[in-house]
């Protein structure tokens, strides 16, 4: 009896440790290997309202499904093989609401080492498709943390729809308004790969979506380079209050000289807030900039390119504890 009540003891306090260092973790396999074939089987199989950092780790292959994390399941990590052997990859068009590859609508979610791909248009010239929207992910949470991902589509490849989201190392590749969206977001060290080579004029990198002064969105793209073919535009504003950031960031020639476009504001220009800091590289020929486009100096360009842009409480912190 002594020693039964003695186990139960351990037992318990193994338990509390291991809900403590939250080492929940769920397979995805699809040689069957794991405890589920897809992604979507496994996110299900978490409970409403999850308080455990939960690792699905997902085996590598292309799994072809559309996937949704539901808001009520936060503190999920989808941790993939690598962005060339995990890839999450669906054939969505039109209706960007429903036909996402991913959409992520929890707080506190990371994804690390996966790829989301829209096959619709995507890799480019690999279909016959007429360009049409098609998202690779969507994400809606707040707190949320990107690693080493890749997003690959043509238009409308990741919408940053909303929260705060920071992206580290991550490829982001598409045509047309390909990172568009009124999320507060920091995009540092990542690829932006632009394939407007195979779509009828420039296109546009950024399309952000701020509605008013005092909306804290934005995009800040840190340490970043461009890279591929065919020509593009900075960016256009999606809203009247668009604000975009590139700071240290490389540009190779696809740039176009004028930098950015009104669309839909022409005429209130002063509005928008799309500027770069210390651009590098012979796509960065700033003296033949729009007028229009926001000179920012020093002290506000800083402000901007910092962790504290999307995180003044210490959630990242808990990201890099997980990512380890
Ligand atoms: C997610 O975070 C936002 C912003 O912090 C908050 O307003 C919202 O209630 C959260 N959602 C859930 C389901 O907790």
């Amino acid at each position: 009896m002594a020693s039964l009540k003695w186990c139960i003891c351990i037992f318990l306090s193994l338990l509390s440790s291991i809900s403590s260092i939250s080492a929940a973790i769920i397979v995805v396999d699809q040689s069957k290997r794991g405890g589920f074939t897809t992604v979507q089987a496994a996110i299900n199989s978490i409970p409403s309202g999850n308080t455990i950092w939960t690792t699905i780790d997902i085996k590598q292959g292309t799994y072809r499904e559309q996937v949704i994390i539901p808001e009520d399941k936060p503190f999920i990590i989808l941790k993939g093989a690598g962005t060339k052997n995990t890839i999450i990859s669906w054939n969505g068009h039109g209706a960007i609401d429903a036909t996402a590859t991913f959409s992520s609508e929890a707080n506190n979610t990371i994804a690390r080492d996966i790829s989301f791909m829209n096959s619709y248009n995507s890799p480019p010239k690999s279909n016959r498709n007429p360009m049409d929207q098609a998202v690779a992910a969507r994400i809606l949470g707040d707190k949320s943390a990107f690693y080493r991902c890749g997003f690959f589509g043509l238009q409308d490849t990741l919408w940053d729809v909303q929260g705060r989201h920071y992206y580290k190392s991550c490829t982001i590749e598409g045509a047309v308004d390909f990172i568009f969206g009124d999320a507060q977001s920091l995009y540092e060290g990542c690829t932006i790969s632009v394939v407007a080579g195979s779509v009828n004029g420039p296109g546009f990198i950024t399309a952000q979506g701020r509605e008013n002064p005092n909306d804290k969105s934005g995009f800040v793209f840190y340490n970043c380079n461009i890279i591929g073919d065919g020509k593009v535009y900075l960016g256009r504003p999606w809203r009247s209050y668009a604000r975009v950031l590139f700071y240290n960031t490389q540009m190779s020639d696809i740039i176009v000289p004028q930098g950015w476009d009104a669309w839909k504001n022409t005429g209130n220009e002063n509005r928008l807030s799309l500027s770069e800091y210390k651009s590098r590289g012979p796509g960065s020929m700033s003296s033949r900039r729009v007028g229009w486009a926001k000179k920012l100096n020093e002290g506000e360009a800083n402000k901007l390119a910092t962790i504290s842009f999307i995180d003044n409480h210490g959630w990242i912190e808990n990201v890099f504890k997980n990512l380890n």
